[in-house]
């Protein structure tokens, strides 16, 4: 009834559909009235090494421990990171944007710092242009980018997310990581003043620019 009187309205435009979807984070406006209670919260966090990326967890510490908010548990993981890689880390208990970070269609850029046990030759870049193949999953990932930095150093970007994947990706060309950093996600960059372990709510800015990143 108040659909059809033009009297809802979701994220400030009226709703004309019935099936309209909203998630408990939705803007709704009933007849003048607002009616949802739950706010959006968005992390960045400084992860350090030793933390697993999980709400929960029997025998380690969770990245969710570091978050000294009243509504830490509410939170979620948009896009791992290993035990002990560091670096950025985003929580979020806004489902329907962590999916736009996260889901694998949307081939957002992740760039990570690592550091090797061998030199890192240049002709390795052209592998990861290529794409590697990843037997147990029978899957080539996506082309990724090689910057060397030093001897021991380089950046990598990625457009998914296979499991422990820049460790296979280099123990395909007889390497090892030695270090994992990830620097950014998309276009949120990990703040440099924040000390490891350390985190900071998104600004309106980093939220609405991932959001148009992904609908492009
Ligand atoms: N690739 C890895 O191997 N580990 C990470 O934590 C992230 C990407």
């Amino acid at each position: 009834m108040l659909i059809a009187q033009g009297k809802v309205c979701i994220e400030g435009v009226v709703v004309r559909d019935n099936l309209q979807e909203v998630t408990e984070l939705s803007d709704v406006i009933c007849d003048g009235k607002a009616i949802n209670t739950h706010k959006a919260y968005y992390i960045m966090l400084n992860k350090p090494r030793g933390y697993v990326s999980a709400t929960v967890d029997d025998e380690h510490q969770t990245v969710v421990d570091l978050i000294s908010e009243p509504f830490a548990e509410q939170l979620h993981i948009a896009g791992r990171l290993d035990k002990e890689s560091t670096g950025l880390l985003i929580l979020t208990n806004d489902g329907i944007w962590s999916k736009l970070v996260t889901e694998p269609i949307m081939e957002i850029p992740k760039r990570y710092l690592v550091t090797t046990e061998k030199v890192i030759i240049p002709e390795i870049r052209a592998r990861f242009a290529e794409g590697f193949y990843f037997a147990y999953e029978d899957i080539t990932t996506l082309p990724s980018e090689l910057e060397i930095i030093s001897e021991y150093s380089a950046t990598v970007t990625i457009y998914e997310g296979k499991y422990h994947q820049i460790k296979r990706m280099f123990h395909a060309v007889g390497n090892r990581i030695t270090s994992l950093h990830r620097l950014s996600v998309g276009c949120l960059e990990l703040d440099e003043s924040l000390d490891e372990g350390s985190y900071r709510s998104l600004t309106d800015v980093e939220i609405t620019a991932t959001k148009s990143l992904c609908s492009e």
